[in-house]
């Protein structure tokens, strides 16, 4: 298996990616807090299809965590992360400490204004500033052409998307399909938590989407029936919901009839751990 390079400073990984870049290569980059699963390997794999240097960063960013979130227990594992990255395509891991992207006397943070607003910036207000600013630092240091991002996290998705966009950042972003176990249950880190009781009553987020999804093709247009469905089956689960949407899946404002690609998009709690997930609806 070939050896992953591991960076730990801004400065170095700065003159890394000018070094490809001087030998012809093409930087892509896919942003990750470790502990990997299938769905970060498929943006490994999807972005060594698109860059000839793959950087996968590897950091658990504290200004994304409320205080009371699972900052201090997320799971981690660097050397198994950096065997899987490498096996995937990854040439490199940029690797920073807190101190290294967060320094005494650190003040500037990013805001995306609407996109953030709601949903999961209802939930975790300063969720997708710790995310927006951390991804822009990121993007800083490795200085990517092209980066890939997962649609199980569809409106950090879309917040990138449109920090991309309104900062002039010049880079590629891509969105990939979310990977998911065999029975349906979207690849997370966050897994880990669950008892096997726990497990089982998670497969309604899933199966309520897939529901959601069938009906829509079979011709449901009206949000709110689709809504109180998925609902049923969540609360009949034993799950506890933050929120269950249907937006327009480019813009993600509120639609009350399909007519266009729309998104169901749930989070739920079951017991203390927090899940989300996301899919098109087809019409
Ligand atoms: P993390 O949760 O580690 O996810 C890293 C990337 O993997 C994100 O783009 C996420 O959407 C994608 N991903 C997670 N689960 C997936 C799945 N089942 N299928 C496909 N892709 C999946 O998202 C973050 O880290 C952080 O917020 C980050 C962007 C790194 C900023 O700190």
């Amino acid at each position: 298996m070939p050896e992953i390079k591991v960076i730990e400073t801004v400065k170095e990984m700065q003159s890394w990616s000018r070094a490809e870049k001087t030998a012809g290569r093409g930087v892509g980059c896919v942003p990750t807090m470790g502990y990997l699963h299938e769905g970060h390997l498929s943006l490994i794999r999807e972005c060594g299809r698109h860059a000839q240097s793959v950087v996968m960063t590897l950091f658990v960013n504290p200004a994304q965590f409320a205080p009371h979130e699972d900052l201090a227990r997320y799971p981690r594992d660097f050397e198994g992360d950096c065997k899987k990255a490498s096996a995937a395509g990854a040439h490199a891991v940029f690797y920073p400490s807190v101190a290294e992207m967060y320094p005494q006397g650190y003040q500037t943070y990013v805001t995306v204004e609407e996109v953030s607003k709601d949903m999961e910036g209802e939930f975790r207000p300063a969720h997708f500033r710790g995310v927006a600013t951390v991804v822009l630092k990121l993007f800083n240091a490795v200085r990517p052409e092209f980066a890939v991002f997962g649609e199980k996290d569809y409106q950090q998705f879309k917040v990138i998307e449109r920090m991309v966009k309104d900062l002039d950042l010049g880079i590629e972003i891509a969105g990939l399909p979310t990977i998911r176990e065999p029975d349906g249950l979207a690849m997370s880190s966050r897994n880990v938590y669950l008892s096997p009781e726990q497990r089982k009553q998670a497969l309604s987020i899933s199966r309520s989407l897939f529901e959601a999804r069938e009906a829509a093709q079979k011709g449901e247009r009206e949000v709110a029936s689709l809504i109180k469905a998925a609902v049923k089956h969540l609360v009949e689960a034993g799950l506890s919901i933050d929120y269950l949407e249907v937006r327009d899946a480019e813009t993600l404002e509120k639609i009350e009839r399909i007519e266009r690609p729309a998104r169901m998009l749930i989070a739920a709690r079951v017991g203390p751990v927090r899940l989300i997930d996301n899919l098109e609806l087809v019409f």
